[in-house]
């Protein structure tokens, strides 16, 4: 079995689960359970990054130990995981004895093998973003960019990692794997990265500033930079999992590609004799209402008050039907509302209705064997063979928005094949060919249905169930057998009716 190693950034735990953070979990758990279904063994990792200034910072602006602080985010976060039915099998916490071992040991060969040296450093330091500034970051009239927050100049002494002597090695590295970073184009953004020469990286902070990290194990009067720490998660999490390591995809947010993954990444893990992960799944940024989202601003969507309204599949379905992966998008409830009610409530939701009145009233309930196959059933069958197979290929591309488009395309023309059948015509007429046409009227939207649910159990595993179970459906063979059209559902009884996607009273704040 192919093994396939996914996981999302861990989200730093200074405030609550943003919309941002369910999109980045609900994308990578679309791939997992897509990785899953198609046969391959996951294992799926998400967490939170715990250490830094602003998490020191978060907690003592409420009063309260970092340790104590973090815990209670813990506890948001994965209740996200769970509201969101996130399939990870594990979420790592950067302040786990696991990880802050692994950080330290690899951190003591680092410096035996002479990878890591201490200098003085003087330069303009932004508490916010942690990080020393250089000169082109400046704004063009030699203020700062307001990212920044507030920046000062000092000196310190601290440990740095040779990240320069591997630059050449990296651009090599990059050039022959083409394909490490998808999208494509954010490759060349790396590239024209490390056009420039690279600055050895600042691994350590002085304790008299932050206390709240990994004390480095060869002086402990520092601790180790946050982010240095934080990328180590991917492996710390695996590295007593013999066969899991390297990644197959990292997901991340287009903001921490250059230079966190894609450059001190690869290159800490070449440095420590480690192997790179095989590629970067690079994903846009959700603004809100046409802005950027703030909490302060109050425009700001808090995702578990969508679920609690409309449930974890329809906002699920939305973050992945509405963004391109790659590509920013735009939430708004409008939007939201738009393709709640015309694609899930009136399309899905719809046929299931229909096949479950339907086949109550012409058939007692229980499934008819399809008789005859005219032009309308065979088209809609042909259309279905197109669909499964450019779904499924379009799914390996990462284009799951698409994926979605031509499953709920194939909704759409079971539906129109309902009306033009019209069962509810045929049922009144006593005719032999008009029973029989019923009888394979009511087997084919049965059967459509239960592929299209098969195709949509990726992205809304629920509604899987759900219909599945309606339709009395235990699902045997591998999931591309169970995507094949075929008369599984001859004899089935099915279930009473059921509203899956409800007209929303007032819409989710
Ligand atoms: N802690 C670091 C990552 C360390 S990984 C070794 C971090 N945390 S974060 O909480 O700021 O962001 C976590 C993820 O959420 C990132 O991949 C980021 O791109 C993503 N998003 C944050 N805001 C987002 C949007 N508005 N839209 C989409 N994703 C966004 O960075």
């Amino acid at each position: 079995m192919p093994r396939f190693y996914i996981t999302t950034a861990i989200d730093y735990a200074n405030g609550s689960p943003h919309l941002g953070h369910a999109y980045e979990k609900v994308l990578t758990d679309v791939i997992a359970r897509f990785r899953r279904l198609l046969g391959d063994e996951v294992f799926f990792l998400t967490g939170l990054d715990e250490h830094g200034q602003k998490v020191q910072q978060s907690a003592r602006a409420r009063g309260i130990a970092p340790q104590q602080f973090v815990d209670e985010i813990a506890g948001e976060f994965r209740a996200l995981c769970a509201k969101l039915e996130i399939s990870h099998d594990d979420f790592i916490r950067t302040t786990e004895p696991r990880h802050k071992q692994v950080v330290r040991d690899l951190l003591q060969r680092l410096y035996d093998q002479g990878e890591i040296y201490q200098a003085d450093y003087r330069g303009f330091y932004s508490t916010r973003q942690e990080q020393f500034l250089q000169e082109k970051d400046r704004n063009p009239d030699g203020t700062w960019p307001e990212i920044y927050g507030e920046v000062t100049e000092i000196i310190e002494t601290n440990y740095f990692f040779k990240l320069r002597a591997y630059q050449d090695w990296l651009i090599d590295f990059l050039k022959q794997n083409e394909d490490f970073v998808f999208p494509r184009y954010r490759q060349k953004q790396v590239l024209e990265f490390l056009a420039e020469p690279l600055n050895d990286l600042c691994i350590s902070r002085p304790r008299e500033r932050l206390e709240w990290g990994i004390p480095l194990p060869f002086d402990e009067k520092f601790v180790t930079f946050v982010w240095f720490d934080a990328l180590l998660n991917y492996y710390s999490a695996v590295a007593d999992k013999p066969g899991t390591w390297p990644a197959t995809y990292h997901v991340i947010g287009k903001d921490i590609l250059v230079p966190p993954h894609a450059v001190y990444w690869p290159i800490m893990l070449k440095a420590v004799g480690i192997a790179p992960p095989r590629s970067l799944l690079v994903h846009g940024w959700w603004s809100i209402n046409g802005a950027k989202m703030s909490k302060s601003t109050g425009n700001f969507v808090d995702p578990i008050a969508f679920v609690d309204q409309f449930g974890a599949d329809a906002l699920r379905y939305f973050l992945i039907r509405e963004m391109s992966v790659g590509q920013d998008s735009d939430f708004s409830q409008q939007q939201f509302l738009a393709r709640y009610n015309a694609e899930l409530a009136n399309n899905l939701g719809n046929l299931v209705n229909r096949v479950l009145n339907m086949t109550g009233r012409f058939a007692g309930g229980a499934v008819p064997a399809a008789e005859s196959s005219g032009d309308a059933e065979t088209e809609l069958r042909t259309l279905w063979e197109k669909t499964r197979t450019e779904a499924l290929a379009l799914g390996e591309g990462f284009q799951f928005h698409l994926m979605l488009e031509r499953a709920m395309t194939f909704v759409t023309a079971t539906n129109a094949y309902v009306e033009k059948r019209a069962p509810w015509k045929l049922g009144k007429s006593t005719t032999p060919a008009d029973q029989a046409l019923l009888r394979t009227s009511l087997a084919t939207i049965a059967e459509a249905l239960r592929l299209a649910v098969t195709l949509f159990a990726p992205v809304m595993p629920a509604t899987t169930d759900k219909v599945r179970a309606l339709l009395g459906v235990t699902p045997s063979g591998s999931w591309r057998e169970q995507l094949e059209w075929g008369a599984s559902l001859t004899g089935a009884k099915l279930g009473a009716a059921a509203i899956l996607f409800p007209k929303p009273e007032k819409p989710a704040g």
